[in-house]
């Protein structure tokens, strides 16, 4: 089955066609990230018109890419909810209208579905159950995903996700957003013991997160430092935050899976990207002799695929949309 997938939720522009839940025929990101770097951010208004330009070519390449056209295509799929809601509803009724001409079934897909979903397309191997660790800009969730299409969150981010948090403290050290990548650089050459910063736990919801606290300490540091004439060494503070934001994710991670049985351990979503939650995660499952998975770095970001990947699965629990789908901003994964 060959689904030609949407995605808009936030600042890329993407489509692709997946063949069967696992195989990318071709997959198109046009990302907005050069405009709203401007800003220090993505500007909603920004977006949903940069969506509008780009939505029909990057749907076209993706279909051109895998030398199909729409006639090979048997259902469409598209992400619409949680994200901005301008975003979003770019994507969403491009695809309606697509539907409508063409008769093809609309699939309609959680963007953090989608995410866990990109670990599908790498790993032929892995299936349901597992525990997922679901780390973007908007959201840091421990998720049960008990089959394709049954999830339930048992820890979630308490006020900022982890991806917004690097991003805010990569922002107060001068760095140009998205932050996230460039303080994991810089802490590659810095030393993570060099700064004391606080390690928050949610007092009786131990698999919750906070990061808020955290991320005040080093702007803090930073300010103070500043109105001193002073300038903290980027690197050292890059690695004692970025290992303050691993310890929490792992730790609360491996609790979860120790405490609810899972085995095999998954990650999911942009801040997978982070070098060395993928070290520790990988390391902590092998003394363990757990299985443990992470999407390439070319899967962590937004992209299609993983929308079409999803949706395989979604199809086959039979969730398709009529013509009343809307956009939602927010939405639980496990609805
Ligand atoms: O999943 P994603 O692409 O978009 C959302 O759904 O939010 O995640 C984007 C987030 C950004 O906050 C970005 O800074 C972060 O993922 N990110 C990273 C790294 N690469 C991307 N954070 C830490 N280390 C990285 N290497
Ligand atoms: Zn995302």
């Amino acid at each position: 089955m060959k689904i030609l997938s949407i995605e808009s939720s936030c600042d890329e522009t993407a489509a692709a066609v997946v063949e069967d839940g696992r195989t990318v025929l071709s997959s198109v990101v046009a990302s907005q990230v050069e405009e709203h770097k401007l800003y220090g951010g993505v500007v909603p208004e920004i977006a949903s018109r940069r969506h509008c330009e780009a939505i029909n070519p990057v749907v076209r390449k993706a279909l051109a890419d895998a030398s199909l056209t729409l006639s090979d295509i048997n259902a469409l799929a598209v992400t619409y909810a949680p994200g901005l809601i301008g975003a979003l509803l770019v994507g969403v009724n491009f695809a309606k209208g697509l539907s409508m001409a063409t008769g093809l079934p609309l699939i309609p897909v959680h963007h953090l579905r989608g995410h866990i979903a990109a670990n599908y397309i790498a790993h032929s191997d892995l299936k349901p159950p597992f525990l997922c660790l679901v780390v973007s800009g908007g959201h840091s969730h421990i998720v049960e995903v008990t089959d394709y299409t049954a999830m339930k969150v048992v820890g979630k981010t308490r006020d900022d996700a982890a991806g917004e948090a690097f991003d805010k403290a990569a922002r107060t050290m001068g760095m140009s957003y998205p932050g996230g990548i460039h303080l994991d650089k810089a802490a590659e050459n810095g030393d993570p013991l060099s700064f004391r910063l606080p390690h928050p736990k949610v007092e009786g919801a131990p698999y919750d997160f906070s990061f808020s606290g955290l991320k005040t300490a080093v702007i803090n540091l930073i300010h103070n430092a500043s109105q001193k004439g002073n300038t903290l060494p980027v690197a050292d503070l890059s690695a004692s935050f970025r290992k303050a934001v691993v310890d929490s994710l792992t730790a609360n991670f491996l609790q979860a899976a120790q405490d609810l049985g899972y085995r095999r351990l998954v990650l999911a979503g942009g801040v997978s990207a982070n070098s060395l939650l993928r070290r520790r995660i990988a390391e902590e499952c092998a003394s363990r002799q757990w299985s443990c998975y992470y999407p390439p770095l070319s899967l962590c970001g937004d992209n299609g695929a993983m929308i079409g990947a999803q949706a395989y699965y979604e199809y086959q629990a039979g969730h398709v949309a009529d013509t009343s789908l809307n956009a939602r901003a927010t939405m639980v994964i496990g609805c």
